[in-house]
């Protein structure tokens, strides 16, 4: 994640149902952390967990594979510490290594020979590094709307997005402006769709991720794009080919860790034989069930309640803590309404906890003011007397 990345969307809709942040801070913090506060409540968990000793680090997967003989799983890892590659049988396998880091890399002419910088917003780390400079913003989705906002914030000189299918729509600050698809560039200009052009010194391509696991064997992979329903998984999870093996958050996301939470607990379940999986007839039904309501959804309001519809399904069935998933749909509605009231102050706004009912302090600082991102600025007002 890079510098002075703040959470996108309130706290209050990815807290953990049996772990709050009452708990974690005691004490109420404001609703957006960046990204050391929300590390050290993740962390808080893991802790409280003691899950920590079941992990082995710097060991990557870089193979799996399945023996419909023996019914295990074949996992191949590389331990980096000893440098040491070894196999190990498993009876089952739940893939969660994310889907946010694999960059979707589209080539625009012209590119060869543009005298600037050009990066993905995987590559992106620090808003200063544009201070003063005219940026292009390729994508029209959250990495758009964040850095531009960031380079913004830290003193970029004019922002330019570019989209495909449909603008963000935002009312933006005057030296922030949106355009039709880009064509082309060349030594340092870019041209867009409608004729315009603009004097570019880097290009920024917000143009989101692929579902990538190439340490599966071929048949064990899963294959879709960034959607609310991917195909192939019964539940959301059990990979329907072979419903041995799991993928959790493999799903496009409005909901984040409490999904994860109620996916893990499902499949937790599936594993230890407390919920029976039906035969594939039925499971690729039921999927093709919920693909069908996810492909006639046409607002952001009907994504959010499909997705909390589908994390109240999956709680239903196990005995994860439940939680008011219409209060945080409420939620997630007027978090988008203030993104629309005015996208570089929507997080000054606070919420009330679903779990606790306590409700976030106004933080102290006004996002765009507050330039240090630290745990520790995020949790102590400065002292101003100081300051002066
Ligand atoms: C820039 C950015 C900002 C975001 N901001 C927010 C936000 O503000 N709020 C929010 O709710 N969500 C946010 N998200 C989404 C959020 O990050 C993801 O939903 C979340 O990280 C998914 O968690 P995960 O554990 O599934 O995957 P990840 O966090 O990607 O973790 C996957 C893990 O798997 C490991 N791994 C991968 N391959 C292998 C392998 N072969 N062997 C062993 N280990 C492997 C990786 O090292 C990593 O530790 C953001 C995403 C991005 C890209
Ligand atoms: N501060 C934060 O919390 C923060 C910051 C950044 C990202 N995130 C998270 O990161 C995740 C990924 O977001 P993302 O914005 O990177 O990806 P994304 O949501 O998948 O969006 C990708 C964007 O790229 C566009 N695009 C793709 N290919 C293109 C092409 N060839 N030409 C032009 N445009 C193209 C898409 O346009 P179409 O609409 O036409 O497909 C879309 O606008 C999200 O979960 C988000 O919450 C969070």
């Amino acid at each position: 994640m890079y510098r002075y990345l703040w959470s996108n969307g309130p706290k209050e809709c990815l807290e953990f149902a049996d772990y709050t942040f009452d708990e974690h801070f005691d004490q109420p913090i404001a609703s957006y952390p960046p990204r050391a506060v929300l590390w050290d409540y993740i962390k808080g968990r893991v802790e409280k967990a003691d899950v920590r000793q079941y992990i082995r680090f710097n060991t990557p997967v870089r193979q799996i594979s399945f023996s419909e003989q023996s019914r295990q799983f074949t996992v191949t890892a590389h331990d980096h510490v000893s440098e040491v590659t070894s196999s190990e049988e498993y009876d089952h396998v739940i893939v969660a290594s994310g889907h946010f880091s694999t960059p979707s890399v589209p080539f625009f002419e012209g590119f060869e020979g543009f005298n600037g910088r050009i990066l993905h917003a995987h590559d992106f780390r620090d808003a200063l590094e544009f201070k003063d400079k005219d940026i292009l913003l390729i994508g029209s989705s959250y990495s758009a709307e964040d850095i531009g906002s960031q380079c913004y914030k830290y003193g970029a000189k004019s922002i330019t997005s570019s989209y495909r299918s449909r603008p963000m729509g935002f009312d933006f600050p005057d030296n922030w402006d949106e355009k039709p698809l880009l064509i082309k560039v060349d030594n340092d200009t870019a041209y867009f769709a409608d004729g315009s052009s603009k004097r570019i010194d880097a290009i920024i391509l917000c143009t989101g991720y692929l579902h990538h696991f190439p340490f599966m064997d071929e048949e064990l992979r899963l294959k879709t794009h960034n959607r609310l329903w991917p195909l192939g998984l019964y539940e959301g999870v059990v990979f329907v080919e072979q419903p041995n093996l799991f993928y959790l958050g493999m799903q496009d996301q409005w909901y984040t860790f409490n999904m994860f939470d109620a996916q893990a607990w499902y499949v937790r379940d599936v594993i230890l034989g407390r919920i029976v999986v039906p035969e594939k007839a039925l499971m690729e039904s039921s999927i093709q069930e919920w693909s069908q309501r996810e492909e006639s959804l046409k607002s952001d309001e009907q994504m959010i309640r499909f997705q909390g519809e589908y994390i109240q399904s999956l709680i239903q069935q196990t005995d994860y803590p439940t939680f008011d998933i219409e209060r945080v749909n409420q939620i997630f509605l007027k978090w988008e309404q203030h993104k629309h009231d005015d996208i570089l102050t929507f997080r000054d706004h606070s919420y009330r906890s679903v779990m606790t009912g306590t409700q976030a302090p106004s933080h102290h600082t006004p996002w765009l003011e507050a330039m240090d991102d630290s745990l520790e600025a995020y949790l102590n007002p400065p002292n101003r007397e100081l300051a002066q």
